[in-house]
């Protein structure tokens, strides 16, 4: 694995309560999908399930699998939109672990496991993994050419839980361009080096080369601009609550997170980065 438990703790266990001022309700830490332009961020995120519920073709009776699962969010849509009776989730937090456990979703069961050490008793009907893949190459070994070998192995592992015929939808920030003047690209390394240790966003042509032998791809979206106005909105309520969380988590803190979610805004607008969503059938 490359982003270690340590490495994920320090991008999602600062606090939950830290979160809650400037994600949505939910708590989604992805890409939204704003459709009209017109949408809230919670709207915007809503459809963003729909989308990949519809990708991995999730019914009420679908045993499902969200890959990466965060603070829960998708998991409570699936139950709680979709009527699904039993959702699963995996993520490396245990803070994420424990606020989805609070929750006390009926159908939801989550647990601290890295994806490669997960063992399953029975096959899934559906699986959906948004924005974790990210985590799964860092940039030392991506340059060592192992980014690809490394996402197939996820591809593989993930096959081996479902059918043949089952869909997954997927989601992933991708690495397009970089940057050609040095603030910009010390302002990436640091949200890579401080923000997210241990992780790279993969190229769209590692992932489509990576599916392989697996997964047929069916569909491919992609949504820069939506991320763009996720990032935006994150950074407008991050603002708004600047006093309390230099009162509660220090100046250093504000001062990161406005630095990266600044970063991130640039960063779609200006086609470094963009947002992938895919529909998979496995082979
Ligand atoms: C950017 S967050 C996305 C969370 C959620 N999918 C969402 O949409 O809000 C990435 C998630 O991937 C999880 N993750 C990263 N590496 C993992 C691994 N090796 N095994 C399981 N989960 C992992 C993290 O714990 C975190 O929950």
């Amino acid at each position: 694995m490359t982003s270690t438990q340590e490495q994920i703790e320090v991008s999602y266990d600062v606090s939950n309560e830290f979160f809650e001022l400037w994600l949505d309700e939910n708590m989604h830490y992805t890409s939204a999908s704003y459709l009209t332009g017109d949408e809230t961020l919670e709207q915007a995120q809503i459809q963003k399930c729909r989308i990949l519920a519809d990708y991995a073709e999730v019914t009420p009776d679908s045993l499902v699998l969200d890959i990466g699962c965060g603070w829960g969010s998708n998991l409570e849509f699936l139950v709680r939109e979709r009527g699904v009776k039993r959702a699963h989730g995996i993520t490396l937090s245990t803070a994420q672990c424990e606020w989805i456990h609070a929750k006390e979703l009926d159908g939801v069961k989550a647990i601290v496991k890295d994806y490669a050490e997960y063992e399953p008793t029975e096959k899934y009907d559906a699986l959906v993994s948004i924005e974790m893949i990210d985590h799964l190459c860092s940039p030392a070994q991506s340059h060592k050419g192992m980014a690809i070998e490394l996402y197939r192995k996820y591809f593989a592992k993930c096959a081996s839980w479902v059918e043949s015929g089952s869909c997954f939808g997927f989601q992933a920030i991708l690495r397009n361009r970089v940057p050609r003047n040095r603030k910009d690209l010390a302002d990436l390394k640091f949200t890579a080096d401080v923000i997210f240790p241990g992780g790279l966003n993969p190229r769209l042509e590692e992932l489509t080369a990576a599916v392989n032998p697996h997964w047929e791809i069916l569909e491919t979206r992609t949504q820069r601009t939506s991320y763009g106005k996720t990032t935006g909105e994150w950074l407008r309520r991050l603002r708004a609550n600047e006093a309390t969380i230099r009162e509660k988590w220090g100046d250093q803190v504000f001062i990161d997170y406005e630095r990266y979610l600044d970063t991130c805004v640039r960063a779609f607008d200006a086609h470094w980065s963009s947002d992938v969503q895919m529909k998979l059938r496995k082979i």
